[in-house]
């Protein structure tokens, strides 16, 4: 990919822009703000705050023109097998597609199962609200108890609590996805087994930590309400029908996806049910709205106003010309707080890669880093190293204009840190300024993006996820990964296997080197 005129164009552009800095864009360019910003109806990017001129995004547009981003994005949503290592096509989007949609998975049209699963969504989430689906014991459900990890937990759980009214909602939706025991007995706690409905999350179905929990959590159901509660009081997530079956949960009490569904892409799904049951159908509804009104700016919008791919092409920009391989996601919202995690995953687990779809080694730089809090409470963490590290982070703050209370001067407070902070960032603190201090110095020219929402409801939730997904697509196609498989969780996996038994039966385990034996061994001595 060095080798690539647009790559190498760029190259030679970065070197002819060392020592110019951004505050210096800002000075010669007062329409700065409006020439690098773009919006769609209730949400704006400013993207003003990236070490780029015109010229630098017209390479980037050449670089992704090069990559043929828009043909790799029109054969993802024409149900193209995109995902070649695992022989898949990647149709998150027909979840969201609407009732007039005709996705075709590799050919075969998928957008009527889709609406068939949605539509006992529907009918389920209304009936356990009106109590007419209930406990054994006649009582309506009044908790919700997920259980799930990685793409079926972080999406349901971000969302969740994003949506979260405590005036109107219907029910208390807890999540449980360690295999920690202390994440179960902390929520089972207080909890009524005959008020409670449990949700197993798992696309395979054969997830340890999730199979673990949930069998913990039937027997805390059963050992009260007996072995005949599992089939009013157990709910199944799932592809795979057979283990749902050996599990103990009848298939009607299944609610299936599909292998084209990729775990971290699948709140949308089945696997978002507890966004449902917390928050209500309409919710759920409007954020498949949200995340469709995305899709279709994504397919139509000009490269040049494309808010994914501009989100992209300044990432690839900040990772692989100017070396800075992390990213923070910074939401000003106390409702976003778990979009940091949840982003981590889908980006890291869809980009951290270093091999091509071909199986070629890459020589670039893929995937950033990711991490992040809610402003402020960043600010009184992490953000030292942020404004004074010698290794530059770029940031993506997001604004919320109007807030869901009425507290106006904590609102204020929020918005005004949001703006500092970037605005610090950017224009940092000389010496002079600092008095002669270099404690107090603040080298400046560290970009960020800022998004701006106008309000966070599902609708813009939903368009704020997708964008996320869609920039992550963007960044995999120009780097010529495959975004949409995880080998690299794989090894961990296996190597855990043969050491539980070496834990659980204090067996000698197989092939382990000398640190491992040694923690095992001073693991089991201190056991008791
Ligand atoms: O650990 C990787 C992973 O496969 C994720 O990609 C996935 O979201 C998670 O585990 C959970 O998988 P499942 O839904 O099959 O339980």
């Amino acid at each position: 990919m060095p080798q690539s005129p647009a790559w190498n164009a760029l190259l030679a552009h970065v070197n002819a822009h060392q020592g110019v800095t951004m505050g210096d864009f800002f000075t010669a360019d007062s329409e700065r703000f409006t020439r690098f910003s773009t919006a769609v109806p209730g949400m704006l990017l400013d993207y003003s705050k990236n070490q780029i001129t015109e010229q630098t995004l017209g390479l980037l547009g050449d670089l992704a023109r090069e990559r043929d981003v828009e043909g790799q994005r029109d054969a993802m949503f024409a149900g193209a097998v995109i995902n070649r290592t695992e022989d898949r096509a990647v149709l998150h989007t027909a979840l969201r597609g609407g009732p007039t949609a005709d996705f075709r998975a590799n050919g075969a049209p998928v957008s009527g199962d889709v609406a068939g699963v949605l539509s006992r969504m529907q009918t389920f989430t209304e009936a356990v609200h009106a109590g007419e689906v209930c406990g054994t014991t006649g009582k309506p459900f009044r908790d919700v108890v997920a259980v799930g990890i990685g793409g079926s937990h972080l999406g349901p759980e971000m969302a969740v609590l994003a949506l979260k009214n405590p005036a109107t909602d219907a029910l208390n939706v807890h999540f449980v996805s360690n295999v920690d025991g202390h994440d179960v007995l902390q929520v089972l706690v207080g909890l009524n087994p005959e008020t409670t409905l449990v949700l197993v999350a798992s696309k395979t179905f054969t997830t340890q930590e999730t199979m673990t929990n949930a069998a913990t959590v039937r027997s805390w159901i059963t050992d009260i309400l007996g072995a005949d509660a599992v089939a009013q009081h157990f709910v199944a997530l799932s592809s795979n029908g057979p283990a749902v079956t050996a599990f103990g949960i009848d298939q009607d009490r299944m609610f299936p996806f599909w292998d084209w569904v990729g775990g971290r892409y699948s709140l949308w799904s089945a696997i978002g049910l507890p966004i449902a049951l917390a928050a209500g159908w309409p919710q759920f509804d409007a954020l498949l709205t949200g995340a469709r009104d995305m899709d279709n700016h994504f397919k139509s919008a000009p490269m040049a106003k494309n808010l994914p791919i501009l989100l992209a092409l300044t990432g690839i920009w900040n990772i692989n010309f100017l070396g800075h391989t992390c990213l923070a996601v910074l939401p000003y919202d106390q409702r976003l707080k778990r979009l940091p995690a949840f982003l981590q995953q889908l980006d890291m687990e869809s980009n951290g890669k270093s091999v091509r779809q071909d199986g070629t080694p890459l020589d670039v730089a893929t995937g950033p880093v990711v991490f992040g809090e809610p402003g402020t409470n960043g600010q009184h963490a992490f953000y030292q190293l942020l404004h004074q590290g010698p290794q530059k982070v770029p940031a993506d703050f997001i604004a919320v204009a109007n807030p869901g209370h009425g507290l106006k001067e904590h609102h204020d407070q929020l918005l005004a840190n949001c703006l500092a902070q970037s605005q610090a960032l950017m224009q940092g603190r000389t010496l002079e300024q600092a008095k002669g201090n270099p404690h107090r110095v603040f080298s400046g020219n560290r970009p960020s993006n800022t998004l701006v929402l106008d309000k966070l409801d599902a609708h813009t939730l939903g368009q704020l996820i997708a964008l996320y997904e869609h920039k992550v697509f963007v960044q995999g196609a120009i780097w010529g990964i495959n975004s949409f498989d995880q080998w690299g969780v794989e090894l961990g996996k296996e190597m855990a296997g043969s050491l539980l038994q070496a834990l659980s039966q204090t067996t000698d385990p197989d092939g382990v080197d000398g640190s491992t034996e040694g923690l095992l061994n001073t693991l089991n001595t201190w056991r008791e």
